[in-house]
Order: C-alpha cells, then sequence, then structure tokens
C-alpha cells in the first residue's frame, strides 16, 4: 500500500501525540497521585449538622491515624463552615467535606486540591501541607447568584 509522504507524517503525528498524552494521564495518576476524588460516603444532607463529624466543622488533631489532622468542612449556599482553616506546616491532613444544599467546589488554589462538595455525599482527600502560605480556597462549582463570593482561606502555619 502507497501512503503519501505527508499522510504518514500525519499518521505519526497522531500515534505520538496518543502516546504522549497516555504518558501525562498515567504519570500523573501514578507518580503525583492524582486521582478524582472518590465520594462513596453517603449522608442525609437534611441532617448534616446532626452528623459526626460535620456536628463539629473545623480543623481537628488526631492520633493514631495515617493522617495528623481532619479538616471538616460543611459547605452551602454561599460559604464555608468554617470560613478559616489553620494548619501546621508539614503536617498530613485529611480534608472530609459536605454540601447542605447545592453542589459546590473545593479547590485549594496553587495545590492539586480540588473536590466536589455534593448533597448526600462525603468527599474526602489526604494530602501533607508542606509550604507555609495563605491558600485561597474558592468553590469550582457553579452554585448560584453568590458562587463568585463563596471563599475560605486555609492558613499553613509555621509550627514553632
Ligand atoms: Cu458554591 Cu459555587
Amino acid at each position: 500500500m502507497h501512503l503519501h509522504k505527508y499522510e504518514r507524517y500525519w499518521l505519526i503525528f497522531g500515534g505520538a501525540s496518543l502516546v504522549i498524552f497516555l504518558l501525562i494521564t498515567g504519570i500523573m495518576a501514578f507518580h503525583y497521585g492524582s486521582h478524582p476524588p472518590s465520594a462513596k460516603k453517603t449522608i442525609n444532607y437534611e441532617q448534616v449538622e446532626q452528623i459526626a463529624p460535620f456536628n463539629k466543622p473545623g480543623v481537628h488533631k488526631v492520633s493514631g491515624k495515617d493522617w495528623d489532622y481532619e479538616v471538616v468542612l460543611v459547605a452551602s449556599a454561599f460559604y464555608y463552615n468554617p470560613p478559616e482553616l489553620k494548619v501546621p506546616v508539614g503536617s498530613k491532613v485529611k480534608f472530609i467535606i459536605t454540601s447542605k444544599d447545592v453542589v459546590h467546589g473545593f479547590e485549594i488554589t496553587g495545590t492539586n486540591v480540588n473536590m466536589m462538595a455534593e448533597p448526600g455525599y462525603i468527599s474526602e482527600y489526604t494530602t501533607t501541607v508542606d509550604k507555609v502560605g495563605d491558600y485561597l480556597i474558592v468553590c469550582s462549582e457553579y452554585c448560584g447568584v453568590g458562587h463568585a463570593q463563596m471563599h475560605s482561606m486555609l492558613r499553613v502555619v509555621d509550627s514553632k
């Protein structure tokens, strides 16, 4: 079979692109641990405030677990409870979030933390905060008129 020169180039380009994109996805997933957050745990969204751990939103130090802190957060139109989070640098933090009403987002800018907060589901993500700084948390899912004002702040502080 005869292939025109340009057609061959184009096939090589297409094949190479496919390989490169698969490599990027593979490296992101297996080397950098970038996975879609799983929301396998369910919750009655109408009673979020009565159900642990969401009856006590905030930053909690834990022991005997694979992580040092649990950050429990409730999203609702158009704010997060608590409005500000503070954790010491170097700690391993598990973020546990849910929504009381509609789908909200939870994106910590400058990091790879970006989850959906869905009513009826609990989203979790564990990460190590290794750089001191103030990280803006924004709602990354359009949730209504107050969407653009929905934000929070993660303060990673020097523990000494
Ligand atoms: Cu909450 Cu957008």
